[in-house]
């Protein structure tokens, strides 16, 4: 008898959020591990319900057996709830454990999202207002007078610091309202001035902080993005800040999640975004870890049987259904690994030079604390801060 585990993921995910790495760290343990495994993409699946019962056909097959795990990696800037989610919360009724779940991915689709699900816990965030018609982007301009400016402006959909921007005054904002797109609402929030250029990456899994990178732009812009230009470094976190990590990362109910936090001038932190689909190239290089076989390493143990692990521990998660399987593991099964490669650019890149004799990475926490002084102690640092590291090489 033996477990059964999905990688679910899609093709128009691009080189933003690198799959080839965890394909590869996910279908190597399960071989290690008597799992089956299967890749599998979102365009291969139908949801079915015959005589008043949920189905799976894949590649039009119906299945008999289920995945006891699933690990999806979808677009969050290009996700639908009527298909992608739709299939999601099939998986998940069928009793298959997802990771991230269908709503905790839900939860950080929409910027403003996220921070309704964050707000009355205590975190601290910007003020932020957004509006509901899509055309109400003017009208918003004299609501959102009480922010006061300069103000940031996001697309609730964003990604990439792409949709970010500062506008200096209210006729700025007039002006360029006709110039954005309006397919989506934007958000207005308080431009935390201290943290112009730079905030502080901190990836979770399993409810546990497991490394922090300090992100600055290298030409003046407020955006940190690595995507733009920023640079990334290691840099350890505060526990204080490691704590706000954990309590957005637990109210959001992720399993694993990229957080975005701004700096505050006294050390302390405000929340930025949250991110399902984390990218991890940058981070990877700057922290020197392997988040892909992190992530791969909390999802096995999610597997049943083998919740012992502390990173399968998240609070208010569930356990996955206990199930019979037959006999006998097939060998892993699905999507060539080229698909994955063709979409990964730099991510393959780094996959190749990382396979033979790369360390694996231990699950459990990394102290940050033994790795480099305190954050206070490196902060702050200016736009063009001379000692950083290498150029990211992908998206933050
Ligand atoms: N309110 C703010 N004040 C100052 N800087 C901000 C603010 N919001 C965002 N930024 C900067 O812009 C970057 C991109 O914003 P973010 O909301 O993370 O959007 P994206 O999803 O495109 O990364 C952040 O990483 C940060 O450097
Ligand atoms: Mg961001």
């Amino acid at each position: 008898m033996c477990s059964q585990l999905w990688f679910l993921t899609d093709r128009r995910i691009r080189e933003d959020y690198p799959q080839v790495q965890i394909l590869r760290a996910l279908r190597q343990r399960c071989s290690e591990q008597d799992v089956r495994f299967r890749a599998v993409l979102m365009d291969q699946i139908a949801v079915t319900i015959v005589g008043g019962n949920l189905g799976l056909q894949l590649n039009q097959k119906a299945l008999t057996t289920f995945p006891d795990v699933v690990l999806v990696r979808v677009p969050t800037p290009s996700v639908q709830s009527d298909s992608d989610i739709t299939v999601l919360r099939h998986l998940e009724k069928l009793g298959c454990r997802l990771v991230n779940r269908p709503q905790s991915i839900l939860n950080c689709i929409n910027k403003f999202w996220t921070f309704q699900e964050l707000a009355g816990h205590g975190v601290p965030m910007p003020d932020t207002f957004s509006y509901g018609g899509h055309e109400d982007f003017s009208k918003m301009i004299d609501e959102a007078e009480p922010l006061g400016y300069p103000v940031v402006v996001k697309s609730t959909r964003g990604h990439r610091g792409k949709g970010v921007f500062l506008t200096r005054d209210k006729h700025h904002l007039s002006d360029i309202c006709h110039l954005i797109r309006h397919d989506v609402p934007y958000l207005f929030q308080k431009y935390v001035k201290e943290s112009h250029g730079k905030d502080i990456r901190v990836v979770v899994v399993g409810g546990q902080v497991i490394g922090s990178m300090l992100r600055c732009s290298t030409d003046g812009r407020m955006q940190s993005n690595c995507s733009l230009g920023g640079v990334g470094v290691m840099c350890p976190l505060t526990e204080q800040g490691k704590q706000l990590a954990i309590q957005v990362s637990n109210i959001l109910g992720k399993d694993f999640c990229g957080i975005d936090l701004l700096i505050m001038d006294y050390g302390s932190f405000v929340v930025c975004e949250a991110n399902a689909n984390v990218g991890f190239l940058a981070f990877d290089q700057a922290c020197n870890l392997d988040v892909g076989g992190i992530i791969a390493d909390y999802t096995m143990s999610l597997l049943p049987n083998r919740q012992t692990g502390k990173m399968a521990v998240l609070p208010g998660l569930s356990s996955p259904r206990e199930k019979k399987e037959p006999d006998g593991c097939a060998s892993a099964q699905g999507v060539a690994e080229s698909v994955y490669a063709i979409n990964s650019g730099a991510g393959a890149q780094l996959g190749r030079s990382l396979a033979p004799g790369f360390p694996t990475l231990a699950v459990g926490p990394v102290s940050l604390s033994q790795r480099a002084g305190p954050l206070s102690s490196q902060l702050p640092i200016g736009p063009a801060g001379g000692n950083m590291g290498h150029r990211a090489s992908s998206s933050f």
